[in-house]
């Protein structure tokens, strides 16, 4: 089988294979960290069809048919998407292990919303973890990225 992964078309032998392991070891997009391995930290967050998912609780084979974003695929020919722009405006990033997750739930949520309010931002983000604790920094991110859009 096979899967479009930021908009190309790659080869998936293993319909088992699990997707985080898949798109880390398989494909090389590093990008989409491994953090619980149990559906709890949002580390591991990817969008199929514009949609956030744990990678780390699925199956190759339970996205095929599907188009998945991960954090490599949401620049445009090297400019920066409007939520990555908006974290470096508000510095939101300490080590940075989290943020491509929360950035990519956060993508998944101005899709679905492109004006949220800061409660429609907290939830949406409430299954994402940051150890470094900068989560208000990451709302605002969020909140400035909704009145910035690309
Ligand atoms: S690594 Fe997937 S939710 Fe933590
Ligand atoms: S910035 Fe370090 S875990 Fe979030």
């Amino acid at each position: 089988m096979a899967l479009t992964v930021n908009g190309e078309e790659r080869d998936a032998p293993n319909p088992r294979r699990n997707l985080l392991s898949y798109l880390r070891y398989d494909l090389g997009l590093t990008g989409t960290k491994y953090g619980c391995g149990e559906g709890l930290c949002g580390a591991c967050t990817v969008l199929v069809d514009g949609q956030p998912l744990k990678s780390c609780m699925s199956t190759v084979g339970a996205v095929a048919g599907g188009s998945i974003m991960t954090i490599e695929g949401v620049s445009n020919d090297g400019a920066l998407h409007a939520v990555q722009q908006a974290f470096v405006d508000e510095s939101a990033m300490q080590c940075g292990y989290c943020i491509p997750g929360f950035i990519m739930a956060a993508i998944g949520l101005l899709e679905r919303d492109a004006r949220p309010s800061r409660d429609t931002v907290r939830q949406a983000l409430s299954g994402n973890v940051c150890r470094c604790g900068t989560y208000l920094r990451i709302e605002r991110a969020v909140m400035r990225a909704a009145r910035e859009p690309p």
